[in-house]
């Protein structure tokens, strides 16, 4: 057995509708470096903010197995519309652990929040879903929910410093910031697209309110789940590793490629075009 003394590296799944889960993928890197990434975009299906609940959790059961079958101990659910619709399904169909980014963000914003009051920007879905209304309101946080459609197309676009996004943004965060959420304090980014316009966003929220970013506070209930899990390898020295990473995805592979790497911020090579049978 000649391995049987290195420490072991965790084998990750992370799995969203399309290239804005390496907001998450980028905030994992980051923690935890020393592990072996395997991430599954579903591109050729996206997006998924505006698709119903069954449809979905049909697309999400169907990638999380496809991540499974490639040797992920552990999945994460970057896609908060996936997460809001079907953790549920997901974990009853998955045979490992599954961290969704919804729990973790609630509960960066709970701890966050000196109000008890946050507002929460997502997809259509996401917000229709109220997941979040729900892990906020079990921590006696007050919530705003405010859908913000136009982001994801504008960040896909590129439009991520650019006058018509922080108009549209002016106008999504008067709406969410008003009435009795005048005084909420923290900004949910309850959006995988979110954190790549969060310099602007920080420009035209309030000055009083804090952003909460749901892609770090999941990169931490990872590392969280990591150390506590009796698993035969050590976090501290995982710190010092460098990360193998493997792409999925339903579309075109030489568009993942490009589009990812401006969502990872680091060079996405090792592509494969997957074609999930329906
Ligand atoms: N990944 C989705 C989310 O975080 C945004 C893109 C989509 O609608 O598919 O909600």
């Amino acid at each position: 057995m000649p391995n049987s003394r290195r420490p072991r590296r965790p084998k990750i799944g992370v799995f969203d509708s399309g290239v804005g889960g390496l907001t998450v993928l980028r905030a994992l890197l980051d923690r935890i470096p020393d592990a072996d990434y395997l991430y599954f975009g579903d591109t050729a299906r996206l997006p998924y903010g505006s698709k119903s609940a069954a449809t979905v959790a049909h697309y999400a059961v169907g990638a999380v197995r496809y991540l499974q079958d490639q040797g992920a101990e552990l999945l994460v659910i970057a896609c908060n519309t996936a997460t809001a619709l079907a953790l549920n399904e997901i974990k009853a169909a998955a045979g490992v652990e599954v961290i969704g980014v919804i729990e973790p963000g609630a509960e960066a914003a709970a701890a966050a929040t000196r109000k008890r009051k946050v507002v929460v920007i997502g997809t259509d879905a996401t917000i229709g879903s109220h997941a979040y209304r729900r892990a906020l309101e079990a921590r006696k946080v007050g919530v705003r929910e405010k859908s913000c459609p136009l982001f994801v197309p504008l960040v896909e676009e590129g439009w991520v410093e650019h006058p018509v996004t922080e108009q549209v943004a002016k106008i999504y965060l008067s709406e969410a910031f008003s009435e009795d959420a005048r005084d909420a304090d923290v900004l949910v980014l309850g959006c995988t697209h979110y954190p790549l316009i969060k310099p602007l966003l920080r420009r035209v929220a309030p000055e009083h309110v804090a952003i909460v970013d749901s892609a770090e506070s999941t990169a931490r209930a990872v590392e969280r789940q990591l150390q506590i899990e009796p698993l035969p390898y050590s976090t501290k020295s995982a710190r010092r590793g460098v990360p193998k990473l493997k792409f999925f995805a339903t579309d075109s592979a030489e568009k993942f490629r490009k589009m990812g790497t401006r969502f990872l911020g680091l060079p996405v090579e090792d592509v494969l075009h997957v074609d999930l049978k329906e």
